[in-house]
């Protein structure tokens, strides 16, 4: 029969093991030994059911007082343990600011896409839509339909990127100008467009060429529309892209598309640039887009990006605005 002092030894021993437990996983090992159901305290105590009812009375107070013992030493060794191990993770989880933060490069929007989207937003703010077309066009919507006749020096194969195979009829558009005729084809006036978008001509690659650029064109055809209405449409752009100093001028000039045409210079920078050509659409393109020339009148613009981008900042070198080099890009901002 379990004894009194088989009861203090055995508390004894587990109150070595208890305070031997280095961590929460030996404490718990140390409380299933030593408090669990297997253990000689708990076989004790389940014993006692067998025994005399004086017997057990005496035996069951001392059982219970050292399962009660030991239970505080695992409460109180446990509280300690959790202390510690809290006290650690934090040290451990510690985010040290100092350090040095990982670098990484951030991109940008090529300056082109910036002027692309500046441009538009500064059109769409006044009611136009952005009017796009292929880049691999029909010759007959470059030329033809453009009132560029078949002899026109800019068809030749200098000029112009012919694709295989040739009786395709299909070129790498010159001029955004087909989106005009594309857009005059599928929508009724009144048309307020521009198309910007990706051109090519078959030019070396030099400091002031380059044969694959972008142009913005301007379309407007609806009821009583005057040269006027260009100089003014005009002189609001070239605000927008070089400053509230700049002006405009329009110098006498021929495109077959346009009936009179004119070049538009800006002054800017104490000197006047010459900055695109424009015009009132030929009443002879209107036509063979279906538009009523009694009723419609309708004026055209287009401008190239790689010289206006290069006019404003003061770029001299084309290859800067070719070769995409980040370092580049990034003076202009990430325009986002
Ligand atoms: N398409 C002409 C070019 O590439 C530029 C141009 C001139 C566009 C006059 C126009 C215009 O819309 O009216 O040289």
């Amino acid at each position: 029969m379990t004894s009194e002092s088989d009861l203090s030894a055995w508390v004894k021993e587990a109150k070595l093991a208890i305070t031997a437990a280095s961590d929460l996983e030996a404490l718990k090992l140390a409380r299933l030994a030593h408090s669990g159901d297997k253990s000689p305290i708990s076989l004790a105590s389940r014993a006692l059911g067998t025994m005399a009812p004086d017997d057990r009375a005496s035996l069951g107070k001392i059982i219970g007082e050292a399962k009660n013992q030991v239970a505080a030493l695992v409460a109180e060794r446990a509280s300690l343990l959790e202390a510690e191990r809290d006290a650690r993770v934090l040290l451990e989880e510690i985010v040290d600011i100092t350090l040095p933060a990982s670098r990484s490069t951030r991109g940008a929007l090529h300056p082109i896409t910036i002027l692309k989207n500046e441009i538009s937003d500064f059109f769409i703010a006044q009611g136009y839509g952005v009017a796009e077309g292929p880049e691999l066009e029909a010759e007959w919507l470059n030329f033809d339909a453009l009132n560029i006749p078949a002899d026109h020096p800019a068809r030749t194969m200098q000029d112009t990127f012919f694709v295989e195979p040739l009786d395709a009829r299909l070129v790498l558009r010159t001029h955004t100008s087909p989106v005009q005729i594309r857009t005059m084809l599928e929508q009724d006036p009144p048309i307020y467009v521009i198309c910007p978008g990706r051109t090519f001509r078959a030019d070396e690659l030099d400091a002031t060429h380059t044969p694959v650029f972008h142009q913005v064109e301007g379309l407007v055809v609806d009821k009583g529309i005057t040269m006027a209405h260009l100089k003014g449409t005009l002189d609001l752009f070239a605000r927008k892209m070089f400053g509230d100093e700049a002006i405009t001028r329009l110098r006498p000039s021929f495109f077959p598309f346009t009936e009179p045409s004119a070049e538009v210079d800006v002054f800017f920078n104490g000197r006047w640039i010459e900055w695109g050509g424009c015009g009132m659409v030929n009443p002879k393109v209107l036509t063979a887009c279906g538009v009523d020339t009694e009723t419609y009148s309708g004026f055209a613009f287009g401008m190239g990006l790689e010289r206006t981008l290069m006019v404003r900042h003061g770029i001299s070198d084309m290859h800067d605005i070719v070769e995409g080099d980040i370092r580049f890009s990034q003076t202009f901002g990430v325009g986002l």
